[in-house]
């Protein structure tokens, strides 16, 4: 059942896609669906011109195998919609990322694009961050246990991030620290503070990036907007759960 919504939100968000434009792709199952439906509208002609910017390698391979365009932040740092998906999404449309290990590509992309849209399943909806969810922080790896050590400091709980028994490197090189908070209070001190660490490349809240959240459960697929943002992010959900 997860699957079908996660297909029928990042589906729905491709509407959102015009010929000509720089997507992001985002990374992670749900996405994926985006980047599927996309390939499909190109090998129709429904969708034209269009250039993709992948945020890890991962998707870059789907978006090759799909025939889609591609470019890089370099060549076009104005993003005009991103599709990502998200761990978790509370009511201000505030988000947790990163359990891929995309997230420094994917808020690159994200703060670049005219509008992120973030597509998840009902799951995904939380009354607090943190509630279920891990935040991941990558780190440079000489700066791991330093970095693990303040964050326990603030209130968390870090392990590394591991596959097959070993540190798991990003598509950087980097190490990530998932670390527990069992709900977070105060999302921006809270990244103000992980941001503050040395170390510290990058962290999986992102707040006040979104400017919709597509969710698809089981009463179909409803579309939340922020409020008073940055180039139409970051306020409540005009329809909150
Ligand atoms: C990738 O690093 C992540 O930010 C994903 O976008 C996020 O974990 C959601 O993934 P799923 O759609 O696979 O749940």
């Amino acid at each position: 059942m997860i699957v079908e919504w996660q297909k029928s939100a990042a589906e729905y968000a491709v509407c959102y896609v015009e010929s000509g434009m720089v997507v992001g792709l985002g990374s992670g199952s749900t996405a994926a669906f985006a980047v599927r439906r996309i390939g499909q509208l190109l090998r129709t002609g429904r969708l034209q011109r269009i250039r993709g910017v992948p945020t890890s390698r991962a998707v870059e391979a789907l978006a090759r195998e799909q025939g889609i365009p591609l470019t890089t932040l370099e060549r076009d740092p104005a993003i005009d919609v991103t599709i990502d998906g998200a761990d978790e999404v509370d009511p201000h449309l505030n988000l947790i990322k990163g359990r891929g290990g995309a997230l420094l590509y994917e808020k690159i992309a994200a703060w670049s694009s005219r509008r992120e849209i973030i597509v998840v399943d009902e799951s995904k909806l939380v009354q607090k961050l943190g509630t279920r969810a891990p935040v991941p922080v990558e780190v440079v790896p000489c700066a791991r246990a330093v970095v693990a050590l303040a964050l326990s400091e603030l209130g968390g709980e870090p392990a590394l991030r591991e596959r097959d028994g070993a540190a798991a490197p990003t598509d950087e090189g980097n190490l990530i620290l998932d670390c527990r908070f069992d709900g977070i209070d105060d999302p921006s001190g809270l990244d103000r503070a992980i941001s503050a660490i040395p170390g510290v490349v990058e962290h999986g809240l992102f707040l006040g990036l979104a400017s919709m959240v597509v969710v698809a459960g089981r009463e179909g697929v409803r579309v939340l907007h922020a409020r008073g943002c940055r180039m139409g992010a970051g306020g409540d959900a005009t329809d909150a759960w």
